[in-house]
């Protein structure tokens, strides 16, 4: 069994590539890894799952070979079963699926050890915890949506939090807590508080001035209350 890179309990950040500037993605992807980044999310979204339409397995492919960054996909789509495969051949390391669109989880979550991938299970603002409560157990992570899925850049969902807190009870160490939208300077403490260690952040990162700085922040703020409630 490979060891699994998320299994650590730590603060991770988790710039989303969504927000970055797709004209140049090579220098996108080495400025957040020389500025910190513990892993680079990928959105996927397929205009069905979701209203928007991202990027998907070429591109995944494409970049791989220039970052050593752990690609943490976030699949919006429809049948994540059906392209699982072609995501981890691209380069995906771990997979994110959604909950409401998965029948057999239990079938999807070993297909997706098989591949050699960490597996992550999401839920829209909507979905309660209980909806996962079954196989909570048998992931590496947890993807509570801060905002509607589809696009970067809304507002953060204060309402998440306590769903954020509810599952941090129930996770083990090695399992991750991950939010998804609207982290940023304002909100990360709240997020981390709550029992978040995974913290996705498209906007805050690639659209600040300098993502290494942003991120350094993010890090700095989040590490301030995660130590304190881990001390
Ligand atoms: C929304 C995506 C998020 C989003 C985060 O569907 O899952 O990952 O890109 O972007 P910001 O940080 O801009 O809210
Ligand atoms: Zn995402």
């Amino acid at each position: 069994m490979p060891t699994n890179p998320l299994a650590q309990p730590r603060i991770r950040i988790a710039p989303s590539l969504l927000a970055s500037d797709f004209s140049q993605l090579r220098d996108e992807l080495q400025r957040i890894e020389t500025g910190g980044a513990d892993v680079v999310h990928l959105d996927i979204m397929d205009g069905h799952y979701v209203s928007n339409i991202s990027f998907g397995i070429p591109v995944i492919e494409k970049i791989r070979p220039v970052t050593k960054l752990f690609f943490d996909t976030h699949l919006m789509i429809d049948q994540p079963h059906r392209y699982a495969e072609a995501f981890v051949k691209a380069g995906s390391n771990g997979i994110t699926f959604h909950t409401e669109v998965v029948t057999e989880p239990f079938e999807l979550i070993e297909y997706l050890r098989k591949l050699g991938a960490t597996v992550g299970v999401s839920l829209n603002p909507k979905t309660p915890a209980i909806d996962i409560e079954q196989y909570l157990s048998h992931v590496d992570l947890v993807n509570v949506m801060t905002v509607e899925p589809g696009f970067g850049g809304q507002k953060f969902l204060s309402d998440m939090l306590d769903k954020v807190t509810e599952l941090a009870k129930r996770l083990r160490p090695e399992q991750r807590l991950e939010v998804d939208g609207g982290i940023n300077e304002e909100t990360v403490q709240r997020a981390v508080t709550a029992g978040a260690d995974m913290l996705v952040a498209g906007t805050a990162v690639f659209r600040a001035p300098r993502p290494a700085d942003a991120i350094a922040t993010l890090r700095r703020q989040a590490e301030a209350v995660w130590k304190h409630k881990t001390a």
